[in-house]
């Protein structure tokens, strides 16, 4: 198949290539098309082939349900079976915006979206063209980050390519994404709300609208493969570089000489992804920042690039300085975490 690429200005996009979008994915076609978060891989998810599509393209695990994306709040009704106080509050909140709230679902989204589960996360994106693109389509769209399962998410038209040309009808190309990882993921299902994926939306913005929130283990800790996890993706490995990645905890100069050392014995070639300012301190490997250590949203934002960027050197070891899990360092905390397969060595 010939994937098509709709070029698109990220604020004002033509409204003839969003028209065109909008009905492919109408038509059960695949678009990719950019969110505030990562590029997702869209399709009507209110058409079963159309979404049995997507795993098919992913090589997503037929239990792992998906996300379906509206341009209106006011639509969140008809695909749940009623919206509790504190999802209303959750929307007025931080839609549209980077959140997805699960609740249990109503009939008319099809089993195969919540890949069976008796709930579905909705979501309002902010992203001008996800906007202009679910409006055009005229149906709700079921979306994944649009990257091969257990690959980095995409946060550009290209990741994109890298990983789906040839196997998804369109994408829509509307420049790189601002927040760079996926939706805060909010579960309404229990007696109290559960955080089940971090992301920009933080923990100490939901308990200011919600009163309470409890983190799920899956957040910061490996579930075993038998337990059945609340979030069915968190049991994957994910994100990951093809390099054998390695997270180090510890103090600048700790990690530094640990790596250091380390580096001696690991297969090679060897890369480092670090903090702004440190690629100089790491000679001999192919060191890569990702953003400044003090500012979570630069990290958030350059992390899947960098990793995508150390797999084209070759690298086959990689040790990644470790994030600050506070605020909204919880998620970039949480995907190199599990893009390391939770191998962490402490400095
Ligand atoms: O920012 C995002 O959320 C991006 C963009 C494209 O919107 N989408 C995204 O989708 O990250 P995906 O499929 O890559 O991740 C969705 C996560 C998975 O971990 C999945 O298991 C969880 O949300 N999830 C979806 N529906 C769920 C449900 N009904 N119950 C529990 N977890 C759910
Ligand atoms: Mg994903």
């Amino acid at each position: 198949m010939n994937t098509a690429v709709f070029c698109v200005h990220r604020d004002n996009p033509d409204p003839r290539a969003v028209k065109a979008a909008g009905a492919m994915l109408r038509e059960g076609r695949l678009v990719a098309f950019p969110t505030e978060t990562v590029y997702g891989l869209g399709a009507n998810a209110l058409d079963e082939a159309a979404v049995e599509s997507i795993f098919r393209a992913k090589g997503r695990p037929q239990d792992n349900p998906l996300i379906v994306h509206i341009a209106d709040a006011a639509d969140a009704r008809r695909y749940v079976r009623a919206v509790p106080e504190g999802a209303a509050a959750l929307f007025k909140r931080f839609w549209p915006g980077p959140l997805t709230v699960v609740l249990p679902k109503s009939p008319a989204v099809p089993d195969i979206v919540s890949a069976g589960l008796d709930t579905v996360g909705l979501r309002m994106p902010s992203h001008p063209v996800a906007l202009a693109l679910i409006r055009a389509a005229g149906v709700p769209v079921a979306a994944p980050s649009a990257n091969v399962s257990g690959r980095p998410s995409p946060t550009c038209a290209a990741h994109v390519l890298e990983d789906l040309d040839g196997k998804i009808d369109a994408v829509v190309d509307g420049g790189s994404c601002d927040i760079g990882v996926e939706s805060t993921v909010v579960s309404l299902c229990e007696d109290e709300p559960v955080l089940l994926r971090p992301g920009r939306v933080t923990p100490e913005e939901l308990i200011s609208v919600l009163g309470s929130l409890r983190q799920d283990d899956a957040v910061t800790r490996e579930t075993a493969p038998e337990a059945a996890p609340r979030a069915p993706g968190m049991k994957y490995r994910h994100y990951a570089p093809r390099a054998r990645l390695i997270l180090v905890r510890g103090s600048e100069q700790a990690a530094r000489s640990r790596i250091l050392a380390e580096a001696r014995l690991a297969p090679g070639p060897v890369g480092v992804l670090c903090f702004d300012g440190e690629i100089d301190r790491y000679p001999g490997m192919t060191a890569i920042s990702y953003g400044d250590r003090d500012d979570a949203l630069s990290l958030a934002k350059r992390l899947f690039a960098a990793l995508r960027a150390l797999d084209q050197t070759g690298c086959r070891t990689v040790y990644a300085r470790c994030p600050d899990d506070r605020g909204m360092g919880l998620a970039v905390y949480n995907r190199i975490l599990k893009a390391a397969g939770f191998e962490v060595i402490d400095a």
